[in-house]
């Protein structure tokens, strides 16, 4: 079977890398892909907001599942053009997708499914919002802008203050544009952060192992938010039993209410949640693989990822065999570009990839990278996320870092500090 993945970030080469070595994947292709992808697939130079070329080429190429990446497209009806088409597609419908291109329809889902999430209200202007800020205790809140902001439209705020300043910022200069018509206001929640992952037939969920992000940019969990500058797998921070919590008080009811409001959910359902004193809490929804928590999560996955996609698309996924995990746990370390999260430079010359490939256990998946002059450059913020597998956190840690010190370009760099806090939990223990 040919097989096609929509985006061209380090989930795609991941995705694309492990579909590759299924026995039952015949030609791969990634639209419109990355200089890592060109090694492990066939790029295919269509953007993947163009979804009538993208169906054109799946038509004309024998391509019998399409894997979508990223959230805009998601958002905007890929896998629904798709399955119009009779093309097969694994990627929530756009009706599905809402849970997480509005944050007002994700809270309301939460609230009715009875799933616990921070308090909120919902604003549909900025007068109203003041107003409330104004009237109600001066306590620390996160203020959000509806729609899809690539990640940027959520402001954690420690007062009143900056709390007027973010409504300002979302519901009058509109900094993320029509995202920023409707304001959620939310009680700030304190505690650790974990994510989990599972894939949803509508139905059946299977749950993936537990991973943790590194969402911002410098060691110690300082600096901007960014994309994710590194990511583990499997967290200490939700052992089993929580694990089995969070399914049946989460992941479960979620479901069911996608259903029961007739948006049935088929793909990957990420909870990103906050570990509070009061258990769990549910900070938002993606309807996709997290980038980067994908590559460590494939890098354990010893099962044919093709049986689980095939299984969700077709309703049956009550039907396959669990996913089989490496008991190893596996680290992944984002290098970036100077200035990342905010301007940089591309189009740096690489270097040192093949030696970084040669450290065992470790694989490198490329994130903004281009080919140019038979050159791999740089031509994004997150340019690499450097993962590998170790007997323990800290080993799989090392390997990693062994791998990212052959690499170079003008202006990398990288937290130093991905995975420590698993490794201080087994210290401790
Ligand atoms: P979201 O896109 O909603 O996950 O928000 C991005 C980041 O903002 C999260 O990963 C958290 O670090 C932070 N955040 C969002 N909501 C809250 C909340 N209610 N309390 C504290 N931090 C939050
Ligand atoms: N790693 C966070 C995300 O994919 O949204």
């Amino acid at each position: 079977m040919n097989v096609l993945i929509i985006g061209n970030g380090g989930r795609e080469h991941a995705l694309a890398w492990k579909i590759a070595q299924s026995p039952r994947a015949d030609r791969v292709f990634v639209a419109p892909g990355n200089a890592g992808t060109a090694a492990d697939a066939e790029n295919v130079d269509i953007p993947s907001a163009d979804f009538g070329r993208l169906i054109k080429f799946a038509q004309e190429n024998q391509v019998g599942l399409t894997v979508v990446g990223p959230e805009v497209p998601l958002t905007a009806g890929i896998a629904d053009a798709f399955a119009a088409a009779r093309l097969r597609v694994f990627g929530p419908a756009k009706s599905a997708a809402e849970l997480e291109g509005s944050k007002v329809f994700c809270k309301n889902l939460l609230r009715h499914a009875d799933v616990p999430t921070a308090d909120y209200r919902v604003f549909r202007s900025a007068e109203r919002a003041i107003t409330f800020l104004r009237e109600r205790e001066d306590v620390p809140v996160v203020v959000k802008a509806d729609g899809l902001a690539a990640g940027k439209g959520v402001i954690v705020c420690s007062g009143r203050n900056e709390a007027l300043a973010a409504v300002d910022r979302i519901a009058r200069a509109k900094e993320f544009g029509e995202a920023g018509n409707q304001i959620v206001i939310e009680e700030r929640l304190d505690g650790q952060e974990a994510s989990v992952l599972a894939i949803s037939d509508g139905q059946t969920i299977v749950t993936l192992p537990p991973c943790q992000d590194h969402k911002r940019a410098f060691d110690g969990d300082t600096g901007p938010n960014t994309g994710g500058m590194g990511a583990y797998c499997p967290t200490p921070a939700l052992d089993d039993a929580a694990l089995r919590w969070v399914e049946e008080h989460v992941l479960v009811p979620t479901v069911h209410a996608m259903k029961r409001a007739r948006r049935p959910f088929r793909g990957v359902l990420y909870a990103g949640l906050m570990l509070t004193n009061q258990g769990p809490k549910v900070l938002e929804y993606n309807v996709r693989f997290g980038d980067p928590e994908c590559q460590p999560l494939l890098m354990r996955l010893k099962s044919d990822l093709l049986d689980v996609l095939e299984a969700t698309i077709d309703g049956k996924l009550d039907s396959i065999a669990p996913p089989v995990w490496d008991p190893r746990p596996s680290v992944c370390v984002v290098m970036a570009s100077e200035g990342y999260p905010g301007k940089y430079q591309t189009g740096r010359a690489i270097r040192g990839l093949e030696q970084a490939a040669k450290v065992p256990d470790v694989k490198v998946f490329h994130a903004g990278t281009a080919t140019a002059a038979g050159q791999v450059v740089s031509n994004g913020g997150r340019v690499l996320g450097v993962t590998a597998l170790g007997s323990t956190v800290a080993a799989a840690k090392l390997q990693a870092y062994t791998a990212v010190k052959a690499i170079r370009w003008d202006g990398a760099w990288c937290r130093k500090d991905i995975s420590d806090r698993a490794i201080a939990a087994a210290v401790g223990k």
